[in-house]
């Protein structure tokens, strides 16, 4: 079948159920163990879905020691891992000033970047990418969309969806 709306997505996304907050910081910690240097997610989703708390997992699975707070207050933070972290958060920022911010040096850097607010930036953010959605399900539960775009990303996400194993995958 034919994605119109995103033609390089080779691939069904994953949805995932998380049960708390470390169950979000473990899928995290597998996708910064898989990352490779120049590596772009993009993460949605209101306001206490847990972005910052899946970035958090994702720092851990670097190797970077440092706490990763919310960005909201710094429109950027890098973190020294096994690849650098940049992580940003676009929540504060309208449209000229996420143009202005020079995003590019980071998403065409030699790091992982994680970019909360993403859908704020679409248009300035590469055609190929991971994408994760995160919404609310009750409680301390969260569904958890991973797309991928593009080859290199659909192969990121067959390594996260294995290395996650089948324990918390959502059954359909
Ligand atoms: N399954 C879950 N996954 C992630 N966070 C959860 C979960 N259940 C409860 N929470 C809580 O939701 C909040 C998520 O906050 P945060 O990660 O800062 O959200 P965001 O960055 O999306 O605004 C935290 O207080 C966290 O403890
Ligand atoms: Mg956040």
């Amino acid at each position: 079948m034919t994605n119109f709306e995103n033609p390089v997505a080779t691939q069904p996304p994953v949805r995932l159920v998380s049960r708390s907050p470390e169950d979000t910081q473990r899928l995290g910690h597998i996708i910064g163990a898989v990352a490779q240097a120049g590596d772009i997610v993009l993460l949605n989703g209101p306001l206490g879905a847990g972005k910052t708390c899946l970035t958090q997992g994702i720092a851990l699975g670097l190797g970077v020691s440092e706490g990763t707070s919310s960005p909201s207050f710094v429109l950027m933070r890098e973190f020294a891992g096994r690849l650098p972290l940049y992580h940003m958060d676009l929540y504060r920022l309208e449209g000229a000033e996420i143009n202005e911010l020079g995003l590019d040096d980071y998403i065409f850097g030699q790091g992982l970047c994680v970019i909360e607010w993403a859908e704020k930036g679409s248009v300035l953010m590469p055609e190929e990418h991971l994408s994760i959605s995160l919404d609310y399900a009750g409680n301390d539960q969260r569904i958890i969309e991973i797309s991928a775009s593009g080859n290199r990303y659909s192969t990121m996400m067959t390594k996260i969806a294995s290395g996650r194993g089948a324990g918390n995958r959502d059954k359909d």
